[in-house]
């Protein structure tokens, strides 16, 4: 595996999703954001956990060829612990498993003894005691405002109480946590989920549908460090 920082923990990121970058040129689409962006947000769905198909370690490994970004992997899928060692030898950094699926601390000991960041994920309906147990043995916590599937959906914003409450936890804890928020970021949302405590921001339709992706990705940085 291809050792990638994820850079110091709290501090703003932008992770575009290449979901809805043109799958016909994902290199040229990671290449295009690089320069305004800080991690590689990978969107893994196996047409079960969600009902949408996408991508899998190969082209993973295809990306890795063009970026030195960390590879954040969201993995929207029911039997995660059959691929991440495929992810992690793909050359994915982190990996992102969903609370939902179940087995959740069997999973975390299988990412922390494959060497990935550890990535915890909620959707918009599941509540904070799902995931709290977790938070000390987390390196991300990914608090979904949109339901998983599909890009370019609205931002929930009442999601940004389980925010709140999640930023609080860290900080009283004083863990080593990054605070994700994946679903509907935009330049106006990005403010509202920065004020909320996220720090890592995934942004699919607001970079890649923008008719000049690294502009947007410079907009969304903008914001949301003006909004701390
Ligand atoms: C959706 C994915 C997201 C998606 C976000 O299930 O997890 O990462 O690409 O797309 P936008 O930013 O367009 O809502
Ligand atoms: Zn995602």
């Amino acid at each position: 595996m291809k050792e990638v920082a994820s850079g110091p923990v709290g501090q703003v990121r932008i992770a575009p999703s290449i979901l809805s970058a043109d799958f016909g040129s994902l290199a040229t689409g990671v290449e295009l954001v690089d320069a305004q962006t800080d991690w590689l947000h990978v969107d893994v769905m196996d047409g079960h956990f969600v009902p949408n198909i996408t991508i899998g370690p190969p082209v993973v490994k295809s990306l890795r060829r063009y970026s030195d970004k960390f590879f954040d992997c969201h993995l929207m899928i029911s039997q995660p612990d059959r691929y991440l060692e495929a992810f992690r030898d793909a050359g994915a950094n982190g990996c992102t498993v969903h609370v939902e699926v179940g087995g959740t601390s069997e999973l975390i000991a299988q990412m922390r003894s494959l060497g990935l960041h550890v990535g915890l994920a909620a959707n918009p309906d599941t509540p904070f005691s799902a995931v709290e147990p977790y938070l000390a043995d987390l390196d991300l916590l990914l608090l979904m405002t949109a339901f998983p599937g599909f890009g370019g959906q609205a931002f929930m914003g009442e999601v940004m109480d389980k925010v709140r409450l999640a930023r609080e936890r860290i900080d009283e804890g004083h863990l080593a946590l990054n605070l994700e928020v994946d679903g509907g970021i935009d330049p106006d949302t990005i403010g509202v989920a920065r004020k909320a405590g996220a720090n890592v921001f995934v942004a699919g339709n607001a970079i890649f549908a923008r008719p000049d992706p690294l502009a947007a990705a410079a907009t969304l940085r903008e914001a949301a460090l003006l909004s701390a």
